[in-house]
Formats: C-alpha cells, sequence, structure tokens
C-alpha cells in the first residue's frame, strides 16, 4: 500500500470502523467552526419562523378547499382574459390552487429545514460495505440524534400540521376522479357508445369537401373516407364527438369477387360497402387499402379487416370485426344510411355486448 491510501484498521466487517491516515497529500481541514443561526441565538426569532412553517402549513387545507370547490362551481366553458390571451378559468384555478398547495409544503420545508432543525455537522468515516454491530449502533443513534435535532419532539404542531398538510393533497386527486363518470349505466350505453348520428335517410358526404357521395361515380377499387351530411350543421365539441364515432370509409368491390352475406344483402349497392372507419383495437383511424386484397391494414398495429368479408379480421391484435354500416341510394342516386351501426364501433368497453358481431363464417 503506498503512503497516500487509507487502510482499514483491520480487514474483516467485524472490525471497527476505522480508518488509519498513513499520509495526507492534502491537510485534513476538520469540520469548519459552527456559527450559530441568528434564529439560533434570538429565541423570538425562532418562534417567529416556527409560526411561518405553522402558518404555511395551514393554509395547505385551505387551497385543497378552494381547489374543490373550483372543480365544482366554476363552469367548465368559463375564459378569462391574461393580458392578450385568453385561458380556461377552471383550469387557471385548479393550477393556482394546487400550484400553491405543492409550493407551500416546500416552502415550510425548506424553512424548517434551515431555519429550526440543528444544522451541526458531524462526520460518518468510510467504512467496509458489511457495516459492523457498532456501526449500526452509531447508525441508529444518529437516527435518534436527527430527529432530536428535528426538534418535532418539541415543536409537536409543525409535525401534525405536515401530516395534516401532506393528508389533505390527497383530496383534490380524488376529486378528479369523478371526471372518469358518469357511471355506465345500460341506458346511458345505449345513448352514447351504442350509438352514432347516423340514422335512416342520412346521405354519406366526402369528409373533405362535404359533397354528398353518388352510388354511379365510385369505381370499382376506390375508396372513399366519408361522414354523415348532418356533422357539416353541427359546431365545437359535438361536432368532434359525432366524427369519432361516426367516420367511415367506402369502398367498392366487384360484387362477383367477394363474400356477401345473406344477412347483408341489402346493405350494399352494386359492390359499394360502407365501414367504420375506426379500428376495433384501440380505435385508430383507418385507410390503407389494398384494392386487389380487399384487405384494409391499420398503421397503428397491424389489425388486417377483409372487407371482401364482412369486415372480419385476418391478421392483428384486433379481436371484432370492422362494423359495416347498412346503406342503399336515394331517389337522386346517392348513398344514404338504412340505419345507424347495428354494433358499437371502436374499441371494446367493458360492459360491451360482443354477441352481435359478425364472425367468420357467420351468413
Ligand atoms: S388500433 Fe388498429 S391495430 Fe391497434
Amino acid at each position: 500500500m503506498n503512503g497516500t491510501d487509507l487502510e482499514p484498521a483491520d480487514d474483516h466487517g467485524s472490525a471497527p470502523a476505522v480508518y488509519v491516515h498513513h499520509q495526507h497529500p492534502v491537510p485534513d481541514p476538520g469540520i469548519e467552526e459552527h456559527i450559530e443561526r441568528y434564529t439560533d441565538a434570538n429565541p423570538a426569532a425562532g418562534r417567529r419562523v416556527y409560526a411561518q412553517v405553522v402558518g404555511m402549513l395551514a393554509l395547505v387545507p385551505v387551497m385543497a378547499i378552494a381547489f374543490i370547490v373550483i372543480y365544482f362551481a366554476v363552469p367548465r366553458q368559463a375564459s378569462i382574459r391574461l393580458g392578450p390571451l385568453y385561458a380556461n378559468a377552471m383550469n387557471v384555478g385548479l393550477g393556482v390552487t394546487g400550484g400553491l398547495m405543492v409550493a407551500l409544503i416546500g416552502f415550510a420545508a425548506i424553512q424548517w429545514a434551515k431555519q429550526i432543525m440543528g444544522d451541526e455537522e458531524s462526520i460518518d468515516y468510510r467504512h467496509p460495505i458489511l457495516s459492523s454491530r457498532e456501526d449500526r449502533e452509531e447508525f441508529l443513534s444518529m437516527v435518534d440524534d436527527g430527529v432530536r435535532q428535528s426538534n418535532l419532539g418539541r415543536r409537536r404542531l409543525i409535525g401534525a400540521a405536515l401530516m395534516g398538510a401532506l393528508g389533505v393533497v390527497a383530496a383534490p386527486a380524488v376529486v378528479l376522479l369523478s371526471d372518469m363518470g358518469p357511471y355506465a349505466t345500460p341506458s346511458r350505453i345505449r345513448a352514447t357508445l351504442e350509438k352514432t348520428v347516423w340514422a335512416e335517410g342520412v346521405r354519406l358526404v366526402n369528409d373533405v369537401t362535404y359533397t354528398p357521395i353518388k352510388a354511379s361515380e365510385i369505381e370499382i377499387g376506390q375508396l372513399v373516407n366519408g361522414e354523415p351530411e348532418v356533422i357539416a350543421h353541427m359546431e365545437g365539441a359535438a361536432k368532434l364527438e359525432a366524427i369519432a364515432k361516426a367516420a367511415i370509409i367506402v369502398v367498392r368491390m366487384d360484387p362477383k369477387s367477394i363474400r356477401i352475406p345473406a344477412s347483408r344483402k341489402n346493405w350494399q349497392v352494386g359492390g359499394i360497402l360502407a365501414y367504420s372507419k375506426i379500428c376495433t383495437h384501440v380505435g385508430c383511424p383507418i385507410s390503407l387499402w389494398e384494392r386487389t386484397t380487399h384487405h384494409l391494414l391499420c398503421p397503428c398495429h397491424q389489425s388486417t379487416f377483409d372487407l371482401g368479408d364482412s369486415g372480419v379480421v385476418i391478421f392483428g391484435p384486433a379481436a371484432r370485426s370492422l362494423p359495416q354500416l347498412p346503406i342503399t341510394i336515394d331517389s337522386e342516386g346517392y348513398l344514404v344510411a338504412r340505419s345507424d351501426f347495428t354494433v358499437p364501433v371502436g374499441p371494446s368497453f367493458f360492459e360491451r355486448d360482443s354477441r352481435h358481431d359478425f364472425k367468420k363464417g357467420d351468413n
């Protein structure tokens, strides 16, 4: 061993954790002289800081209550002006109160640690990884010392206030869970998840130009992205929600090259079929169409549906066929829906009844 290294007094873990300094290239400066803080020297200042810490922690429940009140009382559409910007009033309120809760706890902890906790430095010498019994006892006594220096024994109110503050921080999080509602009762499911804006007589329109789609204008092998005509007259969130469920693709295939089950003979017009555009796996929009094989490929996880066989899954993680929209033509030759979809579109949900989904071989 050269003279600049540290060497344990004994090379067994049970040896006392003492190192011998053979030689130091730099003299060990030792621990700096302890300088008393203002709050150590002045008991009145210490009491003021103590009151500040308790005060900050006491404000946390106030902020938590304000958070909950804002969540329920502020209308979701309300906005406020921040200089040149408009912001959602509820989001601003929740952000300010939630942020203050965290900030108050943080400031209180910093003030407590810097001004009230003991600040005397101590040394813990490096030692072998396996701690000796003496080391463990020493560690435990240091922990006891730390607890004593935290002044929690004497300043019990800080401990109680901190526990209370941390406890109420969970309350707003629990309130936010209510946004996962309302609970999916059968009637609510029928009115929402199982329903789209498609209905008997609603025209199919191009999803960009909103032009009604004429059966005679679609060629064999062509795919058109479509929507119900009623969407053109909708606005805002209601429109986005309607599009998310009602988007379709319209394809034309040679009727002789595809399988049209007897139960769906009236759902198509000379080989023109309409399907939901929403993948039944996790809901990506699909329109990667292989016109020669009649396969439709989802770009997200490669589920593949056979549109020449009522949209059954032939590859990938999707578990259900692509829902088909029953269509016909009106007196002017435009494509119109015969009804809404007969099964819910999109991904599965817990309460979904899958008994009516089309399966390979069904007729
Ligand atoms: S969303 Fe289509 S395969 Fe996953």
